[in-house]
């Protein structure tokens, strides 16, 4: 089994993310923590601590992180999740509360103390990694990597540019760039390409059992446009990136120069570099901004919708 930890906003999709990880026998989920983005660190940890009883883990530790970004104010993602983050859907309110212990030590003491490497999954702005790997650089030795939804090769969502999580804090992206520990990004280039089918998500939402029922639903959350029109997406979202740990051959993956733009109105945009000749900047090696990534980007859809059903 692969022991990971998850740092999630839930979140609609995030909410897929943990159903996933706390049912797949070859994931251990040792962890969760939390970060202000689609909505406010409170509902955050509120919704995962819901989701995570659905799921049956009552078992897995809960920690609450950053309440807002490292600079930028906190600016939530209601139009997409909705007011309560997580589409609507309601669920049994959960039997217990979070951990004592904020997010940054929580995650310091479950990446220290595991015998094994752990793979860090961040699925949220990376406000805690960030302000984890600042204050406790020593945790790097641990990490077997970190596995983040965010950035684009590509098109942008919260801009034209930049995806939500890497335009919610830049800042912290870069810093996580910048921590020496190896990276896998699963962004826009392939999360917006996997999705099921509208018939299945309806017959889930209509299935017996309530988890099969939220699944459907939490699928067949639509965004309201400003038309009016709801179309129906079926994203999988960030439950594609834990996919990815389990079934990693599904996705095809290069490893490319990368970083984060800052200023202007770029900020935000994961550049990802695809030249195949290395231009001045880079041919001297990877200068400071730059950070190798393995970039995900081309990915079997169906094969991946089949595992995470
Ligand atoms: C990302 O932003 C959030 O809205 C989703 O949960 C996902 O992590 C997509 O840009
Ligand atoms: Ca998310």
């Amino acid at each position: 089994t692969t022991p990971i930890l998850l740092d999630v906003d839930t979140g609609v999709d995030d909410a897929l993310a943990l159903l996933f990880a706390a049912a797949h026998p070859e994931l251990e989920l040792l962890g969760v923590s939390c970060v202000a983005g689609n909505a406010s660190l409170d509902r955050v940890v509120d919704n995962t601590l819901r989701v995570l009883a659905l799921a049956g883990a009552h078992h897995v530790p809960v920690a609450a992180g950053a309440r807002r970004p490292l600079i930028e104010p906190a600016r939530d993602a209601g139009h997409v999740h909705g007011a309560d983050g997580l589409g609507g859907v309601q669920l049994p309110p959960a039997q217990r509360t979070a951990e004592p212990e904020g997010a940054v030590e929580f995650l310091r003491r479950r990446i220290l103390e595991h015998p094994e490497p752990v793979a860090l999954v961040a699925l949220a702005p990376q406000t805690n990694l960030a302000l984890l790997l600042r204050t406790h650089p020593e945790v790097a030795d641990n990490l077997e990597r970190i596995v983040f939804m965010g950035g684009s090769a590509s098109v942008g969502n919260a801009t034209a540019l930049a995806e939500f999580n890497v335009w919610h804090d830049p800042e912290a992206a870069a810093i996580v760039l910048d921590a020496g520990v190896p990276l896998y990004m699963y962004g826009l280039d392939v999360f917006n390409r996997v999705g099921v089918p509208e018939a299945t998500a309806a017959a889930l939402a209509a299935s017996a059992t309530l988890r099969e029922t939220v699944v459907g639903r939490l699928l067949d959350h639509r965004i309201a446009s400003p038309d009016g029109e709801h179309p129906y997406l079926g994203w999988i979202g960030d439950a594609g990136a834990v996919c990815s740990l389990v079934d990693p051959d599904a996705l095809r993956v290069e490893r490319l120069p990368v970083r984060v733009e800052l200023v202007g109105y770029g900020r935000g945009q994961t550049v990802v570099d695809r030249r195949e000749i290395p231009g001045e900047d880079l041919m001297h090696g990877l200068g400071a901004q730059w950070a190798a990534v393995d970039v995900a980007l081309d990915v079997d859809a169906a094969r991946l919708v089949r595992l995470f059903l």
